[in-house]
């Protein structure tokens, strides 16, 4: 059996400073020297293979799936989603859940969200001073958390909506900070030590977060109408095969997961958004172009079909995906990857970012270039923002239609500015890629798209 490639040299405890203060510097420098795999070693996690050849993604993710499990290397996470969150669950359990959760995410589903996100985006931007600056990711977080909490329970205005909200956002930002996430990775920080302690509020926040589910989870049970279309209705409806309805615990564990995996990845990813279109002329000429050309711009599903759309999201995700790296995979039984050996127990660690950032797939792959996704067509082990195989994100085609609509809604109606001319460096936000700041932002006018012109009318 082999043994692990190209172990880094750099001492453990080094490695996790690099990998919390500046992951890109730490998987490009590491790149550069060791090439497609890489194993790293830091302190307080397992030792893992970094892979970005599309081959050992290929690999991992389709023709050796069922010797990984994926679920167990994110036990880190369950003093925020619990054991039963489906992003910790692996086997038989993993794939009865992914069945429950599913369908909400898809077809025809889906379709009834694309109004509802059209409106919060409105109804959110509206609230904009003219010149008055604000902080984009903010403003994108407020957006899609009501997506997500409209999206699974139905409510907008309600007392438990308002109490939630405030709740998971506080709770995301007790992580933010590059400093703030080495929680997520040295356990022996995640001591309560009371209110004052960063992680015994994060406790105390996350229990006053699942009363308050359990009260909506017992509300609807109290009352027996099950008949909405939202996701929680659809997940107390749910039924596996042998007829057993998902437990409380079960339920909570998803409900918090969905609405942890469900907003913050989103607002960043749209943050990004906001800021290359505005940082490039060419880019926000062509996309607002093409919103204006569309049709019926009243059709949400019509908008997400816009092709330079599309391309300006997946550019993106490419150029700073949200997720650095996919879920581990640790092999159950001896696998091999790109003709290697490896013994049972080995962890690999998709990166998303080596992988999208190279030169032999993405020529030229600093610049953020939509076309490149007109030109050609790549393969579900090239581009990865969503992860692939049996872990393949759950949200994913939420997450790029609401996208899609939150930037045209906003585009078409209003006119923005960056706060700042400096390029925007990426940054650790807890686990993702966010952008340094938020990105500072104006409105400077509302915009009113006629039929092939775009007015502006500054000042009013
Ligand atoms: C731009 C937005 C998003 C990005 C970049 C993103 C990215 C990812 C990635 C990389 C994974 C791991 C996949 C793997 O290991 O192969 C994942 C898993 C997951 N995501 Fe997302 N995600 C986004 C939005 C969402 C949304 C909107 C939801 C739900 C409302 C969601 C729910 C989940 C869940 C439940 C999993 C775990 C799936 C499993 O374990 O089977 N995500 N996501």
């Amino acid at each position: 059996m082999n043994q692990l490639p190209n172990e880094l040299k750099t001492p453990a405890w080094l490695q996790l400073f690099q990998w919390i203060s500046d992951p890109l510097g730490y998987l490009e420098n590491n790149y550069q020297k060791y090439g497609d795999m890489f194993t790293a070693r830091i302190v307080g996690l397992s030792p893992f293979v970094m892979v970005s050849h599309p081959q050992a993604i290929q690999e991992i993710f389709t023709t050796n799936a069922q010797k990984f499990d994926a679920g167990r290397t994110n036990g880190i996470l369950t003093s925020f989603l619990g054991t039963e969150s489906i992003a910790i669950l692996d086997g038989s359990t993993h794939k009865r859940r992914r069945k429950l959760l599913m369908p909400p995410f898809h077809g025809e589903r889906l379709q009834t969200y694309g109004q509802l996100i059209c409106n919060i985006s409105q109804k959110i931007a509206s609230q904009w001073v003219q010149n008055k600056p604000f902080i984009m990711r903010q403003v994108m977080q407020d957006i899609t958390l009501e997506v997500i909490i409209q999206a699974i329970f139905g409510l907008s205005e309600g007392e438990r909506y308002q109490q939630l909200k405030p709740l998971l956002a506080e709770m995301l930002d007790s992580v933010s900070s590059p400093v703030r996430s080495s929680f997520l990775f040295l356990r022996f920080l995640q001591k309560d030590w009371g209110n004052w302690s960063p992680w015994g509020q994060m406790k105390r926040n996350r229990e006053k977060i699942y009363d308050l589910l359990q009260a909506e989870i017992d509300r609807r049970r109290r009352e027996g109408k099950l008949e909405g279309h939202d996701i929680l209705t659809l997940m107390l409806l749910a039924r596996d095969e042998m007829g057993n309805p998902m437990t409380d615990i079960e339920l909570k564990d998803e409900l918090m997961t969905l609405l942890f995996a469900g907003h913050e990845t989103t607002a960043t990813g749209l943050t990004w958004a906001f800021y290359w279109i505005h940082k490039l002329p060419e880019v926000k000429e062509k996309v607002l172009k093409e919103i204006e050309g569309c049709g019926d711009k009243e059709d949400p599903m019509k908008i997400a079909k816009l092709p330079y759309l599309t391309a300006v999201c997946q550019e993106t995700l490419r150029i700073y995906p949200v997720a650095m790296l996919t879920f581990g995979r640790v092999a159950k039984s001896p696998v091999e990857i790109m003709g290697q050996q490896f013994a049972t127990e080995t962890m690999f660690a998709p990166c998303i970012y080596l992988t999208h950032h190279r030169e032999d797939i993405y020529p030229n792959p600093k610049q953020f270039r939509p076309e490149r996704f007109l030109e050609r067509e790549y393969s579900p082990y090239e581009y990865l923002p969503f992860g692939g195989g049996t872990r393949l994100c759950i949200g994913y085609a939420l997450a790029q239609l609401e996208m899609k609509l939150v930037l045209a809604t906003i585009l078409s109606n209003y006119h923005l500015e960056l706060g700042d001319q400096k390029p925007i460096k990426p940054q650790r936000r807890g686990l993702t890629l966010a952008p340094g700041g938020g990105v500072k932002m104006m409105m400077t006018g509302k915009r009113i798209m006629k039929n092939s012109k775009v007015t502006e009318l500054v000042g009013t």
